[in-house]
């Protein structure tokens, strides 16, 4: 089912137009800001690369983005490759011999590079070697040296990478969901880059709803003021965005029914939890990992999923928010 309210879900046209190009104009995240800007000013000083960075988070909170402005900020070259795109050896030997100085090597879920291609990049990234094996039947070894370069590494899973690899990231930052006042800032913004006028009450409405995930602000953003071009004179009003996230069935959480169907199926079939994450996926008809990665963290981080050695249980906020009546079978 197509969500609004998908973190993981782009329209790539509009996030080109919307990413912050600097430092400056990036909202939010200041501890890691701060601690970029040193670095960054640490290595321009030195006339060296930038140490790899590793930036880790939910999706949608803008560790691509960073990856961009890392490169803008260094007056360097990007080259973007994602984790699955790297198949075989020879895929990443070309990317890291093409390397100029200075470069950023942006890898996308860097924790979906395979295990012996992995391997490769210790060398490159601890003493700047490109160290592989060549020919089948004769084959030997080839060490080719490389420039100064900077690895960026994102992903939404940090567990799923191995030790060795995060041990040669010299900088690991992680990215948090987003306050409110944040959120405003960056709908504001949205609002000029795009030129879409929007009214401060229906600014707090949308920074509300959008599950702390600039990309969903923006998402929302996008389609109330299509209600508003349409249904008004394009001035984005508090009713219009009201109306409109009522239609997008989009509630005052930034749940949607997709959340519904999953909090209800633990109150109705499983009386409040706790419930194995198989059974539940079983019963709302998903995948396990879906759940894991995409439905839980939000309902987690905001108090109406609790997860326990026995499984996952609904809270008195979630009974609350559904104007359910069994909090006593609270777990
Ligand atoms: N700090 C920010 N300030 C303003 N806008 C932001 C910020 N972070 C992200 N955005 C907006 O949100 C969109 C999504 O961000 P981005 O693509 O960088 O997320 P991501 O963390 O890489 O997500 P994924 O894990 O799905 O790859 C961007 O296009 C940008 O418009
Ligand atoms: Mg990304």
């Amino acid at each position: 089912m197509e969500r609004i309210v998908d973190a993981k879900k782009s329209e790539e046209d509009i996030e080109q137009t919307l990413r912050p190009q600097n430092l400056d104009e990036y909202i939010g995240q200041e501890e890691m800001k701060e601690n970029l800007r040193v670095f960054l000013k640490a290595a321009q000083m030195r006339e060296e690369a930038l140490d790899h960075v590793l930036l880790y988070g939910p999706p949608g909170l803008g560790k691509t983005t960073m990856a961009h402005i890392v490169a803008n900020e260094m007056n360097s070259n990007i080259k973007v490759i994602s984790g699955p795109a790297i198949e075989k050896i020879g895929d990443i030997a070309t990317l890291l011999s093409s390397l100029e100085e200075n470069d950023v090597l942006f890898i996308d879920e860097i924790h979906r590079v395979p295990k012996f291609i992995e391997e490769v990049l210790y060398s490159a990234m601890e003493d700047r070697v490109l160290d592989i094996m060549v020919g089948d039947v004769n084959s030997r070894n080839i060490k080719i040296e490389l420039p100064p370069f900077t690895l960026v590494g994102a992903t939404t899973r940090y567990g799923d990478l191995t030790g060795s690899l995060r041990d040669r990231f010299g900088i690991i930052a992680r990215l948090n969901y987003y306050t409110i006042a944040e959120l405003q800032k960056i709908i504001w913004r949205t609002s000029k880059v795009l030129d879409v006028e929007i009214e401060k009450p229906a600014v707090d409405n949308l920074a509300g709803r959008c599950r702390g995930t600039p990309r969903i602000a923006n998402r929302l953003f996008k389609r109330v003021s299509d209600f508003a071009l349409v249904l008004g004179d394009g001035f984005i009003t508090d009713q219009i965005c009201e109306d409109s996230l009522t239609k997008l069935q989009v509630d005052k959480y930034g749940l949607d029914s997709v959340d519904y169907s999953l909090l209800k199926a633990i109150v109705e079939k499983f009386n409040g939890g706790p419930v194995g994450v198989e059974a539940l996926a079983a019963s709302i008809g998903e995948e396990v990992i879906t759940i894991e990665d995409v439905y839980e963290p939000f309902l987690l981080q905001n108090g109406f999923l609790q997860r326990t050695p026995r499984g996952r249980c609904v809270t008195e906020k979630t009974y609350q928010h559904l104007a359910l009546e069994n909090s006593d079978k609270l777990c």
